[in-house]
């Protein structure tokens, strides 16, 4: 199996290749600093003993997105979108380039991606597309809406890839981890409960998609503490600090 992971040097890409890899497939990691590039590759393959190439890639190029799917060689089995960037909301209203940091991350750079790798995968009639998305794209909020909407942005977006590529044989699935320890996190305090250590998270991600799952909530409380979300009434919502 050839699984193809964008964002490669976030705490939940590595822990996914590294899954991954140790089951016995062939891993493509791709980030965008080049100084990780090779260490990544390096550390993966002797790790694991698994064929394991890099490639360079920033979602804020989406015109390097299409030439990057267009030269892949074999087109993955896999491919999973996690890379994300949070930012911090009051900036991104204030800033235009954190603003476009934070829609390119989440959004314009997967959709340009998936969008290529859509194409090819439903004229081989097989495949799997998984988005990193966040159960913060379910309710504008006050603490990160400016994130949450470029996620409520490409959840819809993998709700109406899934719905197309049904009919060609392609999986597309939506994950929503709810809280992750890792570096997007390190300065938040995380209530343990609600919390999945990227490990974790990778291994839920790889059996949800091994089943073929549509969406995957890490930890299943984020199901239910969603719907209740969804569910309070706007004139309360708008009063609500969360
Ligand atoms: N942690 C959470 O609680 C949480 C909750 C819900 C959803 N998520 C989502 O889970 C995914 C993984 O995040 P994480 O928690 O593992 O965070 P992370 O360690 O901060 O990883 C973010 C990754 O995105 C990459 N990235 C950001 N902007 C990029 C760009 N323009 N082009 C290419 N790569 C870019 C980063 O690359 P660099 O290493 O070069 O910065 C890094 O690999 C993200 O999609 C995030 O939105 C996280």
């Amino acid at each position: 199996m050839n699984v193809l992971i964008i964002g490669g040097s976030s705490d939940l890409g590595k822990q996914l290749a590294l899954a991954y890899a140790q089951s016995g497939a062939a891993i493509h990691l791709t980030v965008r600093n080049e100084k990780q590039l090779e260490a990544l590759v390096s550390d993966l393959s002797i790790r694991t003993g698994a064929a394991v190439q890099g490639s360079l890639l920033n979602l804020e190029d989406l015109a390097a997105c299409q030439r990057f799917v267009q030269q892949l060689s074999p087109l993955p089995d896999v491919a999973i979108c996690v890379a994300g960037y949070l930012g911090e909301n009051e900036k991104s209203m204030s800033e235009l380039d954190e603003t476009n940091r934070v829609v390119f991350a989440n959004y314009a750079g997967p959709v340009a991606l998936l969008n290529a790798l859509a194409l090819p995968m439903a004229k081989r009639r097989s495949g799997v597309l998984v988005g990193i998305s966040s159960v913060a794209g379910e309710r504008g909020r006050q603490s990160n809406f400016i994130y949450g909407s470029a996620k409520a942005a490409f959840s819809t977006y993998l709700d109406g890839l899934r719905n197309w590529l049904f009919q060609y044989g392609v999986h597309v699935v939506t994950v929503k981890p709810g809280f992750m320890a890792t570096s997007m996190t390190a300065n938040m305090k995380l209530p343990p409960l609600l919390t999945a250590s990227p490990q974790q998270a990778a291994l839920v991600i790889k059996k949800g998609i091994a089943k073929r799952r549509n969406t995957i909530y890490v930890k299943w409380m984020w199901r239910y503490i969603m719907l209740i979300i969804r569910w309070v009434p706007e004139p309360i919502f708008k009063k609500m600090k969360m």
